[in-house]
């Protein structure tokens, strides 16, 4: 029987929510199945942590890191913090030092979610892939003159070719693996013209290697209009860090709630653990209130037992997270009225049934 050990992060806000209810499906799960043994090791870090010891991560994070399988993340984020220092203090001082470079962003229309778009007929099935590790992410840019008159400030995008050829090179093979095999390749190579042209290049000559996918190229301005408009369009998308990232709340949205919306932080030669995470954040507005939907990081923790190997578990999962959202039972962001303990008992159930 194999066996995993995780490290989970559950970090600040509704992220300790979110991730013991899911650590109790998953718990569940390996239990009723008893095909395979996994073991969640909590790691405090987050922000109680920074305001203790003045660090979000301990001293020897990285290393102390890798001894895992994968990692749980919750989320991080707190009002009494400034954004930029949590963020870089705890999530982003992982993704880019693992060079997790491969940020996998699945949006679908459930049973029991609904897009609000009437164009979205058949509902939304996507593929979002995001480069995680370059652009206005690359920890570039600074600032000068602080507090006078003439101070100046840059946000410097990075991008290598490497950077481009690898994540483009992912993005085919994974439109490839889809029945449609179609890819759009958002840039902004109109105003932006050193880091976007050569995100067009790359995308040209990879292009060549797969012939039977089909593949455009759109400026992200106009592919928000057309998400809105013709999401049956569109199938794997792939952009830059922070073009996918807005897009990924955008098509969450669309398919019914950022609350189901689940990421893979992926390293794809695996010298690293990857990170899974829902795409939400701290979510200030209902800390506490045990509403949270816990949808997103039981996807999330499903796409997490696919890339360690139990494939066929993270089916079982799915299966038992459809047919409980099927069942109208839901938390609130879906219009529904249970609290996030009512969804983790009914998906509990379901699994017992398996
Ligand atoms: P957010 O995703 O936390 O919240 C946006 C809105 O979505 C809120 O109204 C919230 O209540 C709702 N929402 C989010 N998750 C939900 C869930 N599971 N169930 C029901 N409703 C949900 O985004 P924000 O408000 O921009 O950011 C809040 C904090 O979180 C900030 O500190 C931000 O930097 C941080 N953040 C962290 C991550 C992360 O750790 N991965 C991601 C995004 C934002
Ligand atoms: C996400 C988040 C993060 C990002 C923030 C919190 C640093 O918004 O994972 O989508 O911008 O990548
Ligand atoms: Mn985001």
């Amino acid at each position: 029987k194999n066996s995993y050990r995780i490290a989970s992060i559950p970090g600040d806000g509704i992220g300790p929510e979110v991730v013991s209810a899911t650590i109790q499906v998953i718990q569940k799960l390996a239990k009723t199945l008893g095909t395979f043994d996994i073991d969640f090791e909590h790691i405090p870090w987050g922000t109680e942590y920074y305001k203790q010891t003045g660090r979000y991560v301990s001293e020897d994070y990285l290393d102390s890191i890798r001894q895992y399988d994968a990692i749980l993340f919750g989320a991080v984020g707190s009002p009494d913090v400034p954004d930029h220092i949590s963020l870089w203090g705890l999530l982003l001082a992982l993704r880019g030092p693992l060079q997790l470079y491969a940020n996998v962003r699945p949006v679908r229309t459930f049973p029991g979610t609904k897009s609000p778009l009437n164009t979205a007929t058949d509902g939304i099935d996507w593929m979002l892939v995001r480069e995680n590790s370059e652009g206005e992410y690359a920890g570039q840019g600074g600032r000068s003159h602080v507090g006078q008159q003439w101070e100046a400030a840059t946000e410097v995008a990075l991008f290598t070719r490497v950077g481009i050829e690898r994540i483009m090179r992912f993005a085919f093979e994974t439109a490839q693996s889809r029945p449609r095999k179609l890819l759009t390749v958002v840039t902004k190579s109109n105003s932006m013209r050193n880091g976007m042209v050569l995100w067009d290049e790359v995308a040209a000559s990879v292009a060549q290697d797969f012939a039977d996918v089909k593949w455009d190229k759109m400026l992200v301005d106009a592919m928000t209009a057309r998400m809105v408009a013709k999401p049956q369009s569109i199938d794997t998308v792939v952009g830059t860090n922070l073009h996918m990232d807005i897009l990924s709340d955008l098509a969450a949205a669309l398919a019914g709630s950022i609350g189901v919306a689940p990421s893979s932080n992926l390293d794809p030669t695996r010298k690293s653990p990857s990170i899974f995470e829902p795409v939400h954040g701290s979510a200030f507005d209902i800390i506490g209130k045990a509403v949270a939907n816990p949808v997103a990081t039981f996807w999330s923790a499903a796409e997490m037992l696919v890339w360690i190997g139990e494939k066929d578990a993270a089916a079982q999962l799915m299966g038992c997270v459809e047919r409980v959202c099927a069942a109208g039972i839901l938390t609130p962001d879906l219009g529904g009225s249970s609290d996030t303990q009512g969804v983790v008992d009914a998906v509990c159930l379901e699994v017992e049934k398996l």
